[in-house]
């Protein structure tokens, strides 16, 4: 985890209460700049609180895989895909992902963090495992919220908003990305 003084903790906005948000696609029909970014490193522990109190596991990259990112964008949520190599057989596709860049506001992390959720049920954790990731576009900022349970509300309409964005032609064909292993034809 880092903190850099260019990129230090912003006030997040406060959701007080449910706002309407629909799942339908973000972004324009293919990646623009900064996207798509590449991030790789091996999958480290955070706080555990992902999958305990939100139902919703992360993988944290380590510290030095965050300059790609917190360089040429901002705090928020993104959509993407991931993989996880040498996990066992089903586990190590390319998958889709949203990953959370920023400070937990909910939690209120004095360290930033890049989190990844993918979109799949593994068979087993994979912490110190490589993970390799294309980052394709934005969702929105990270906001604090009233409760859990509407901050989990929120991360639910992230992924249904991800893997509509992802869908799109333009997004699809990273799946094929040289930046991951790809089974030998
Ligand atoms: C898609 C997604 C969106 C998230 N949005 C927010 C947010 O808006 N505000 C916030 O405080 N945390 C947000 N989080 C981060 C969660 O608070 C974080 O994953 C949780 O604290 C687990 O971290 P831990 O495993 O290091 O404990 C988001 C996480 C994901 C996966």
């Amino acid at each position: 985890m880092v903190q850099t003084a260019e990129f230090a903790s912003p006030d997040a906005p406060f959701r007080t209460s449910r706002k309407l948000r629909t799942d339908t696609a973000v972004g324009p029909e293919a990646p623009v700049q900064p996207f798509p970014i590449y991030l790789s490193g091996p999958v480290q522990r955070g706080f555990g609180r992902g999958g305990k109190d939100l139902g919703c596991p992360t993988a944290n990259l380590p510290d030095e895989s965050l300059p790609a990112m917190s360089t040429v964008t901002q705090t928020g949520v993104y959509y993407g895909y991931a993989q996880v190599h040498d996990a066992e057989e089903g586990d190590n596709a390319v998958l889709p992902m949203v990953m959370s860049l920023g400070y937990n506001p909910f939690y209120k992390n004095k360290q930033l963090t890049a989190e990844i959720h993918i979109m799949h049920e593994f068979k087993s954790d994979f912490y110190g495992k490589e993970m390799k990731a294309v980052v394709l576009g934005y969702i929105r900022p990270e906001l604090d919220y009233v409760s859990r349970e509407a901050l989990i509300e929120d991360i639910e309409i992230d992924k249904r908003i991800a893997i509509n964005s992802l869908g799109r032609c333009g997004y699809e064909a990273y799946k094929m990305d040289p930046h991951f292993i790809l089974p030998k034809l």
